[in-house]
């Protein structure tokens, strides 16, 4: 395995530094301190004009340590025929954060064609496995060829995080981020990192893609990009199944699994007892005990309200009473059947060799600690996050839903939506509810308005990706403005 060390140079961060006296503190925290909180910062400013006559001489004399270094994985053969890196940055005193870049095949100039970044969350199945070789890679979990890839219209940068899930490894486990805007942190490093080694891609419309709880580490790596004026090409994010106010769309939970006959009225004021407690829970601030309610949805569902065995993330899927759904809301054993029992040890037996990834890294083996780390903070609602985006940037924000999805159900869902507070709602609600057509197939529905999008994803559950790509295929470009 050879491994190349790309050591960053951080020289204007080493001017900041000394020119306002901040001393030791490592660049990133400089620019946390100074510019999210207070924008443009006045003190530096003027510091900084005052002060260059006299000071210039000494700036070259600061030999700051490196903060992140990026170590491109050169494996044995690697992972496929597709062009592509794969990388960790480590970030100093932190851990190592894991990323797989593929430039577009489309024809043209790569750097203009759109790149998107996809996130997944505390809950769910690192990007590394579940969107890229489970969804839209260029290759399969098999090394097969996949069609209709996305990188054959747009280039992809799948990052594992937080700290602690698929390859991302912390320094040790108190590293590990426990809220979204930590976590944040660490991503703005990474994409940094990303553009010191594939610089031309700076220029390339930024969109950054959270699917269920990676929705929120999404919104907040928008939202601490725009407040540092990072990435100037940042377009819009993209909310797929987002977790984005779990306990409202538990309220629909009860009502949405009625219907569709899964339950009967005793089951459905079972789960709306739940609900309301964990309502109640995250309204007092005890989060804590919302998220215990909130992750054993799926068994509670099963056991208590009558379900006896649906998987919430999916939930058409049939199952027998013996089905293991106890993973978090059912994606690995929802993968597993549409991946014909794929063995996940793949990622730790196959993946990590063919891409150099040293063999004491654990795939995911921290995920336990990161659901333990994010417990108070997961429940917090972040429709405030939205609303500043929409209120405060030019980016867009479109939705997506795969209606089979019972965690981030549907009804549950438009109860935010519909609510947001920004200038544009009226515009938005207004609109009419469209029909997406593939081959003349009703793949679901839209609402749109300039900056907001809603789209209804039929026949599709948590990962609508994997479940309806023509209804994706026909809902990117417009997603994505190309
Ligand atoms: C919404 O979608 C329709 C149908 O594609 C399109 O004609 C319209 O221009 C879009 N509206 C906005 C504001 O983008």
């Amino acid at each position: 395995m050879v491994k190349k060390s790309v050591i960053i140079g951080l020289s204007v961060a080493a001017t900041v530094v000394v020119l306002t006296g901040v001393g030791v503190l490592t660049w990133w925290l400089v620019t946390r301190d100074n510019e999210v909180e207070a924008e443009p910062d006045v003190d530096t400013t003027t510091t900084t004009t005052t002060t260059t006559t006299t000071t210039t001489t000494t700036t070259t004399e600061a030999t700051p340590e490196p903060d992140f270094i990026v170590d491109q994985l050169e494996g044995d053969g690697g992972f496929g025929d597709a062009q592509y890196t794969a990388a960790f940055t480590k970030i100093r005193d932190v851990g190592n954060i894991f990323w797989w870049f593929y430039p577009t095949t489309a024809a043209g100039v790569g750097t203009e064609k759109p790149l998107i970044l996809w996130l997944d969350g505390v809950t769910g199945i690192p990007p590394s496995l579940l969107a890229n070789l489970g969804m839209i890679g260029p290759y399969d979990i098999n090394s097969n060829k996949r069609e209709n890839s996305w990188v054959d219209r747009y280039n992809l940068l799948f990052i594992d995080a937080p700290l602690g899930t698929g390859f991302s490894i912390p320094l040790n486990n108190d590293q590990i981020p426990n809220n979204v805007d930590e976590n944040a942190e660490h991503l703005a490093i990474t994409l940094e990192s990303f553009y010191t080694v594939h610089e031309a891609y700076r220029n390339a419309p930024l969109y950054i893609l959270g699917q269920a709880h990676g929705a929120q580490l999404a919104l907040a790596l928008a939202i601490k990009l725009h407040q540092s004026e990072a990435a100037s090409n940042l377009r819009g994010v993209v909310l797929g199944n987002g977790i984005i106010s779990p306990a409202l769309a538990m309220t629909k939970l009860g009502f949405y699994l009625e219907e569709l006959g899964y339950i009967d009225g005793n089951g459905r004021a079972a789960i709306e007892s739940l609900s309301q407690e964990t309502t109640a829970a995250v309204n007092l601030g005890n989060l804590g005990n919302a998220f215990d309610n909130f992750i054993s949805l799926g068994q509670f569902v099963n056991d208590n309200a009558g379900a006896i065995a649906v998987n919430l993330g999916h939930i058409v899927e049939k199952l027998t009473r013996q089905s293991s759904v106890t993973d978090y809301f059912g994606q690995r054993q929802y993968l597993r059947s549409v991946l014909k029992n794929i063995d996940f040890d793949i990622m730790d037996n196959v993946v990590g060799p063919a891409l150099g990834i040293p063999a004491t890294v654990k795939y995911d083996s921290g995920r336990e600690y990161v659901i333990d780390a994010f417990r108070s903070t997961f429940m917090t609602p972040a429709t405030d996050k939205v609303e500043y985006i929409l209120q405060n940037t030019e980016l867009t924000v479109s939705i997506y839903n795969g209606n089979l999805d019972a965690v981030s159900n549907t009804p549950g869902q438009l109860e935010w939506v519909d609510n947001l507070q920004w200038p544009g709602q009226a515009e938005f609600k207004a609109g009419p509810r469209r029909t997406l057509v593939v081959n003349r197939l009703v793949e679901g529905y839209f609402r749109n308005s300039t900056r907001l999008q809603f789209y209804w994803v039929n026949a599709a559950g948590q990962s609508a990706p994997l479940d309806n790509p023509a209804a994706m295929s026909i809902m990117l470009p417009r997603i994505l403005r190309v």
